[in-house]
């Protein structure tokens, strides 16, 4: 099978063709990705001579569509991912999110491939702490951001896609992903690498916003259950029962680094910051069989404070410019 992956110098992109490449033999991987500030071809180095790597835009018809036609299977995780620069420039999130989507749907749809769309659960907006809720494939979108807004509407494109046109594709909704390879302007990599670099943690507001924590080996393992075994045209959302406030991550952090658990510090919050995130993941699971190998938290949280120590040479490069910007908004 010829697999098309966008966005594969990306966090879970990468994490994604590692995987591919080790558990799915035969396989052959096709990168394209534009290397933007958040694609780092070291995150494949060590897979160069078994993929094919092309730089390139996922916005830009003529160089997506050879390589689809070329393909058996397109997996799109290329997308702008920060909701804090969205709130600063959201240009390249329509860009990129929405007309990058576009052009690859166009191609599948001329060439007949299977597409796999990788989305967000911040699609369904936010929750409150005390509703005993959590979001299904039929919660209504009401995105918050830039950037949730402009996943959330290329998730309608893909949809009605397949509704006017016939493509075969399916979508999936994922919470938090965490491990190795993630950029450090996210939450627990700046946390992870401010400390190793003897700086507090930085907690947005009062740090009771929650996240639903999923470690991306598993996020990548239910993406593949899908292509396998989901139903066309149909949404499944990814999540491992990881709910937790920001305040208890960076406790945990503190302490499995050897520090004492209130040594953080309160920051400035994020405009129109999201209160809860929450997925009922039990579709995908009745469909797929797919159940989370990292179910502890904790664990799994030790072996990327890990993989970060083993790994400055991957990240330090990105950590100036990305604090500098952070402190310039006062976070
Ligand atoms: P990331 O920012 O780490 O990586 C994005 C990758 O896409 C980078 O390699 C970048 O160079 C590439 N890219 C950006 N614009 C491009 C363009 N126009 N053309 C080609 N390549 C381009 O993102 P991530 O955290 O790995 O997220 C991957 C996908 O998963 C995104 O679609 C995101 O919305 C989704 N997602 C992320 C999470 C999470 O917790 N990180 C959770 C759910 C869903
Ligand atoms: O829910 C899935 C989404 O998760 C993905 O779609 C996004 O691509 C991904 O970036 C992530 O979005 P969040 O905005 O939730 O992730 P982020 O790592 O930016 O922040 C996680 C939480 O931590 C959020 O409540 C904001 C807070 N935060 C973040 C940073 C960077 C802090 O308290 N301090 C920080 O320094």
């Amino acid at each position: 099978m010829k697999v098309l992956v966008t966005g594969g110098a990306g966090f879970i992109g990468a994490n994604f063709v590692h995987q591919t490449l080790s558990e799915r033999p035969g396989t052959q991987v096709t990168v394209l990705d534009k290397l933007t500030y958040a694609g780092n071809p070291a995150s494949l180095d060590d897979v160069r001579d078994q993929i094919v790597f092309v730089q390139g835009d996922v916005a830009d018809a003529e160089v997506v569509d050879p390589l689809v036609a070329d393909a058996d299977l397109v997996v799109h995780f290329a997308a702008e991912s920060h909701n804090d620069n969205s709130l600063l420039d959201p240009s390249p999130f329509i860009q990129t999110n929405l007309v990058g989507t576009f052009t690859l749907l166009e191609a599948v749809r001329r060439h007949h491939v299977r597409y796999h769309h990788i989305s967000t659960d911040e699609v369904y907006g936010d929750l409150e702490l005390d509703d005993p809720s959590r979001f299904t494939p039929t919660t209504p979108y009401n995105p918050s951001s830039p950037y949730s807004s402009s996943k959330a509407g290329s998730d309608l494109l893909v949809r009605a896609w397949v509704r006017s046109f016939g493509v075969e594709a399916t979508i999936s909704n994922c919470s938090n992903n965490y491990g190795p390879y993630q950029h450090v302007e996210k939450f627990i990599p700046r946390q992870i690498t401010n400390l190793i670099d003897g700086v507090h943690p930085k907690l947005y507001g009062a740090g009771e916003n929650v996240r639903d924590w999923i470690h991306v080996l598993d996020h990548n393992r239910a993406v593949w259950a899908i292509i396998d075994k989901g139903r066309i045209g149909e949404t499944y959302l990814i999540g491992a029962d990881g709910e937790m406030n920001n305040k208890h991550v960076v406790e945990m952090i503190l302490e499995l680094m050897g520090y004492a658990t209130n040594d953080y510090k309160h920051v400035n919050d994020r405009p129109g910051h999201d209160m809860r995130y929450a997925i009922d993941s039990s579709k995908l699971r009745a469909e797929t069989g797919w159940a989370p190998q990292f179910t502890s938290f904790r664990d799994g949280l030790a072996d990327t404070i890990e993989w970060y120590r083993n790994n400055e040479a991957w990240w330090r490069p990105q950590k100036e410019a990305t604090e500098t910007k952070y402190s310039k908004q006062g976070q």
